[in-house]
């Protein structure tokens, strides 16, 4: 656990009393940051407004953005959806606990502060055992979901540690918020944002989760279709994931830039290698804290060279697009 003023003291396991802790800190309209499989959440009471509204104002983030409720198991969906469509069953059972948002009608329970006033709502189970513990002890105290975005200030790159979490947030939080450390995390990308709220699952936001792993699931392929144009995600605004590094894309860096590429790609003379990935995991594994390392270097600008083919390199690629900005 990481008080919030206490930037460097980091304890490296969270004890079940710190967990304990942080749940009834939650239950008192405090936030809680804590490490998920994906990236670093920064969270509320999903039912109360004013814990809720706090989020808003740490991330510096616009209130229509509808935030993702995470719960500790599926049993625990029925109080925040209307409806859930076969499909979105199928998808629930394959890849929950785990890296996938879904995207479903709201029940009555489910306030406009979560939702950004829509009808729908995102609900997510992590994989994670300290999100997993932090949602149970939240459960049995009486709570029925953690409101959740990336522990980020608005626009910047998601955090992927503790300290990452620090340095975005710290000095807009109270002494009365936690920042659990988990250690990294195992994923490094948000979770695949899938619309469970038409006749065919619709990505909104690729990740971990592939589209490849959802025709699967449902025992469906969609091609063209899957991909929605009617996204609502904010990860899908320009100049998101942003580092102040200016990222550009497939070119051959220079003496001076950083440099993301694959560990078979040699780096040039002059060139600061920010990170060589063996492999797609270890690439969206260490993207951000890459991208967080070239704004500590100071370095101007900073050049990746994307990874080919599907599955995660798809999700990878979206949030390369939208850190280089049309670059
Ligand atoms: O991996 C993740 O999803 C992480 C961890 C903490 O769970 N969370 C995360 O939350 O990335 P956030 O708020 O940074 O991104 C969630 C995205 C936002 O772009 C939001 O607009 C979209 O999900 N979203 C949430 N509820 C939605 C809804 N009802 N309809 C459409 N999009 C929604
Ligand atoms: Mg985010």
């Amino acid at each position: 656990m990481m008080h919030a003023m206490e930037n460097s003291q980091f304890l490296s396991s969270c004890s079940a009393d710190t967990i304990k802790l942080a749940a009834q800190s939650l239950m008192h309209g405090n936030l809680v940051a804590f490490p998920t499989e994906t990236v670093y959440g920064l969270g509320a009471d999903a039912l109360n407004s004013v814990g809720v509204s706090r989020i808003y104002s740490v991330k510096g983030r616009p209130q229509d953005h509808p935030l993702i409720v995470h719960l500790h198991d599926f049993n625990a969906i029925n109080d925040w959806v209307k409806e859930i469509p076969r499909y979105a069953i199928d998808l629930a059972r394959d890849y929950w606990p785990g890296p996938m948002t879904l995207i479903l009608n709201r029940s009555k329970i489910v306030g406009d502060f979560i939702t950004g006033g829509q009808d729908t709502v995102g609900i997510r189970i992590p994989d994670h055992p300290i999100a997993l513990a932090l949602l149970n002890s939240f459960q049995e105290i009486g709570g029925k979901g953690i409101a959740a975005p990336s522990a980020n200030r608005f626009g910047h790159v998601s955090p992927t540690s503790a300290e990452a979490v620090s340095e975005e947030i710290a000095e807009f939080l109270t002494t009365s918020d936690l920042i659990l450390n988990g250690g990294e995390c195992r994923v490094g990308l948000e979770s695949t944002i899938v619309d469970c709220t038409g006749g065919i699952p619709a990505i909104l936001r690729p990740g971990a989760i592939s589209e490849e792993m959802i025709e699967e699931s449902v025992k469906m392929k969609f091609g063209e279709k899957f991909r929605s144009s009617n996204n609502r995600a904010s990860g899908m605004l320009e100049k998101h994931y942003s580092p102040k590094s200016k990222v550009f894309l497939d070119q051959t860096p220079v003496a001076g830039q950083g440099y993301l590429a694959l560990s078979i790609e040699e780096t040039p003379l002059g060139v600061v290698r920010l990170a060589a990935p063996i492999n797609i995991e270890e690439f969206a594994r260490v993207l951000y804290q890459a991208l967080r390392r070239a704004d500590e270097l100071n370095l101007q600008s900073t050049v990746v060279q994307q990874p080919m083919g599907e599955g995660l390199a798809v999700a990878i690629r979206d949030r390369l697009a939208k850190a280089a900005n049309g670059r």
